[in-house]
């Protein structure tokens, strides 16, 4: 279904990639990334969210020494567009991963490799720049989550990212009324080898939900034993409550990522970009916070960096770009997003992402 990797006609913004991925994927797959869970409600409100505030532009300024470089977690970035952990890349290209680790090493993007990848994190990591971060699901064994830490270590990632936020995920109804089902191709490169762990049958009166796919959910007491056995920083992803972002930064998170999975985990949980402002509060001024959920424009990217994110991950605009254009279109998406926030910080006045304040917005009057 992948036409060839070049450019294709009609990509002006970043957002175009979203438009075309229905001409290089199939339906099913492309149902599967592009839905959310239940009635996609949390992925409409990703969206509309940014609807909510424009951009005051700003006169006379001038920001011909402008630049969006920022130091995050001890690396050197050129922009504060990342890479999100997207699962099961050879769904949108067959040479997955390593299709999106290249398109990052050539713009120097971070890039964060998920534990549900289609390539293994040692090949990720030998494609990709040094900007790469490990995302982590918890395994039901221990054991078996300690071995993917220290792969991680292994092969030079800067930093664990412990997705918090996906421990059930209802499906997507698009998808199911697609048909997809996940072809044997796409399994997840890291985890093969382990085996299944022992599920003891629920008990009469049992709750599938709670006594069932709950049973190896993630505890405090596991993010403390996390933080106990790696040398690397440790940053959480799912966090919306204030109170949960306090309680993980006093626990010696060294950043949070304020995300609702791209709509995939719960059906009706807030948008990401509505939370950030009250979890900025909570957590202060200096504390790392990132954000993802619905970008897909350098805009969508200033809003949210003026909400008090110091940065933003770009979920499914990666795997559109991928199965459009393979590494190329990627490198060209993301080259598309860093321009559309370079032309909207112009415009706005700001010449670094320091200058990018809550005051360069103002909420869009209601309909
Ligand atoms: C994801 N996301 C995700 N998150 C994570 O922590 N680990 C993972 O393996 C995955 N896998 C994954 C697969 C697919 C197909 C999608 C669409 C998303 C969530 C992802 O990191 C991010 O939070 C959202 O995609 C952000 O929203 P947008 O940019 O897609 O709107």
């Amino acid at each position: 279904m992948n036409p060839p990797d070049r450019i294709p006609a009609g990509i002006y913004n970043a957002i175009d990639y979203e438009r075309l991925a229905p001409q290089a994927m199939d339906a099913g797959r492309h149902a599967y990334v592009a839905g959310g869970c239940g009635w996609d409600s949390t992925v409409a409100a990703n969206r509309s969210a940014f609807g909510r505030w424009h951009i005051v532009p700003r006169l006379l300024r001038d920001v011909r020494a402008g630049h969006t470089r920022l130091a995050l977690g001890g690396l050197d970035l050129p922009h504060p567009l990342l890479l999100a952990p997207v699962a099961h890349q050879r769904l949108a290209h067959p040479q997955a991963e390593m299709a999106t680790a290249r398109a990052a090493a050539a713009t120097g993007t971070l890039m964060v490799a998920s534990t549900l990848s289609s390539c293994t994190l040692e090949d990720i990591a030998a494609a990709c720049g040094p900007a790469r971060w490990f995302q982590l699901y918890l395994q039901p064994r221990r054991e078996d989550s300690l071995a993917l830490v220290q792969r991680a270590e292994a092969a030079g990632y800067r930093a664990i990212v412990l997705t918090l936020d996906a421990s059930i995920q209802l499906a997507s109804r698009s998808a199911l009324a697609a048909g997809f089902a996940m072809p044997p191709d796409c399994t997840p490169a890291n985890l093969a080898g382990l085996a299944p762990p022992q599920v003891p049958a629920l008990a009469e009166g049992d709750s599938r939900i709670f006594q069932g796919a709950m049973r190896h959910a993630p505890t405090w007491d596991d993010l403390r034993w996390l933080l106990a056995r790696t040398r690397l920083p440790v940053w959480v992803k799912g966090v919306l409550h204030p109170q949960d972002a306090v309680a993980l930064k006093d626990a010696g998170c060294a950043g949070l990522i304020v995300s609702n999975h791209g709509g995939r985990s719960l059906d009706g949980a807030p948008a990401s970009l509505a939370q950030l402002p009250a979890v900025r509060a909570a957590v202060g001024g200096g504390y790392p916070l990132l954000m993802d959920g619905g970008i897909r424009s350098g805009a969508d990217a200033f809003k949210t960096l003026a909400l008090g994110a110091n940065a933003v991950l770009v979920g499914r605009l990666q795997m559109y770009a991928l199965a459009c254009a393979g590494a190329l279109g990627v490198a060209h998406m993301l080259q598309l997003l860093t321009e559309e926030l370079h032309a909207t910080m112009a415009q706005a006045g700001c010449a670094q992402l320091c200058d990018i304040t809550p005051d360069t917005l103002t909420p869009a009057l209601p309909c």
